[in-house]
């Protein structure tokens, strides 16, 4: 329970400060587009590159005070921190391994975090991390856009209210196919060199960028928690010593069975993920290039197909929809998703309610945990020859 001190945020919008998001970077902007989208705060501060040219070039395309463009997120955290206006929260949009100092050095100020996944290097991080944002009354996401998409929930929905039946079987796939070829030896392109380099990346590339979606995902919709993994994590492409596919067989405390490959190395696909339930009634399918439909199987009758923004939707997956059906909501809504609830609990903090984080639906730091212990495992799986190993 986090209760805020005083109406601080009432009748204005939320102040926020992105670390990362600096020149020809990815998901800063997705962040940025996604929280002006909903009118869900206003950016005034930032540092968005290690390089303080770099970020004093974004400072000025976004039209930012300059004093507010800081050359690191120490100097950030500290400065806002003291500032009358100072930001409501950071969004921290720069690779993994600013994550966990960047995280850190926010909540230390007792400033409300939005993090990119994976959380962090290490479990020891993660659990830092967690105690370090109870200690300061602050809230903490874990930004896995996914979860975001409106028949996400419709299926997290009826799973949870038991019509499919009892959970014994999943399927998860998150094919790519960018990495097939060595992109990270070509010049410019950064988003294959930090995410192939250890340093950078972490203990897993494919698994920890793309494969902890499809970890979130089963999570959020079954609410089963991992028991055991046997993985192999496969480094295709010479020179390389990170994974670039993944193989994870699961076994879910409930005694249901799993099955998830990720890969960036699969010809044809640009972001494949799909999430199939099987349970003893029926199955759901969720297909995230593809996330106004929703594929519903109960057995012996002909599968059905949800069409977001229909009045047969759940109200905990409707109340997310912008848009009549047919004029489809993609990747930026499923952002602008985690945004509104995420916000919002900022604003109930900052009005002085007390806020049970578990009550506003984004993924928080217990599912960057889970993440990150859900990665460790299978690493450490495929290096003893792919064996059975506990996850927690
Ligand atoms: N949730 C999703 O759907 C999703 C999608 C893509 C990427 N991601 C995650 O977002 C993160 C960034 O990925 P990307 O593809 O945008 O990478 P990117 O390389 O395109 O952008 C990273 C940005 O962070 C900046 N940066 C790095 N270190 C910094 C520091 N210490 N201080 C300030 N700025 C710093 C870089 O200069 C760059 O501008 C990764 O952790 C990745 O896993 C999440």
């Amino acid at each position: 329970m986090i209760e805020g001190k005083e109406s601080a945020a009432v009748g204005r919008p939320l102040r926020y400060g992105m670390v990362g998001g600096g020149p020809g970077s990815f998901i800063g902007g997705v962040h940025r587009s996604a929280i002006a989208f909903g009118g869900y705060g206003t950016l005034v501060a930032g540092c968005f590159s290690r390089n303080p040219a770099n970020s004093a070039v974004t400072g000025r395309e976004l039209h930012l005070d300059p004093a507010r463009v800081y050359a690191s997120f120490e100097e950030m955290a500290k400065a806002e921190a003291k500032r009358e206006d100072a930001i409501d929260f950071v969004v921290i949009a720069a690779q993994n391994d600013s994550h966990f100092p960047a995280a850190k050095a926010f909540l230390e100020q007792g400033i409300h975090v939005m993090c990119e996944k994976p959380l962090s290097h290490t479990l020891e991080q993660a659990l830092e991390l967690k105690a370090l944002a109870k200690k300061k009354k602050c809230l903490f996401g874990v930004a896995y856009a996914y979860a975001g998409h409106v028949m996400a929930k419709e299926a997290r929905e009826i799973v949870r209210s038991g019509q499919i039946g009892d959970v014994v079987m999943v399927m998860g796939e998150y094919p790519q196919e960018w990495l097939m070829d060595l992109l990270e030896k070509t010049e410019g392109q950064r988003q294959a060199a930090w995410r192939t380099d250890p340093k950078q990346a972490g203990i897993s590339n494919c698994l920890g960028d793309i494969g902890t979606h499809i970890e979130n995902m089963v999570a959020m919709i079954t609410g089963l928690k991992v028991k055991q993994v046997c993985a192999s994590l496969d480094v295709i492409g010479k020179g390389r010593s990170l994974d670039t596919n993944a193989q994870v067989m699961l076994r879910y405390s409930n005694g249901a069975k799993g099955l998830y490959w990720s890969s960036q190395i699969a010809a044809g696909y640009d972001n494949g993920l799909k999430v199939r339930i099987f349970g003893t009634k029926g199955a759901v399918e969720f297909v995230q290039e593809e996330s106004n439909y929703l594929k519903v199987a109960m057995k012996g009758q002909p599968p059905q197909r949800l069409s977001r923004g229909n009045g047969y939707i759940h109200p905990g997956a409707s109340k997310n929809s912008r848009f009549p059906s047919g004029h489809p909501e993609g990747y930026n809504e499923a952002f602008a998703n985690l945004y509104a609830a995420f916000t919002s609990a900022v604003r109930d903090v900052m009005d002085g309610k007390k806020v049970k984080e578990a009550d506003y639906d984004y993924p928080k730091i217990d599912e960057g945990i889970d993440g990150v212990k859900f990665v460790g495992a299978c690493v450490s799986s495929s290096k003893k020859g792919a064996v059975w190993v506990d996850v927690d």
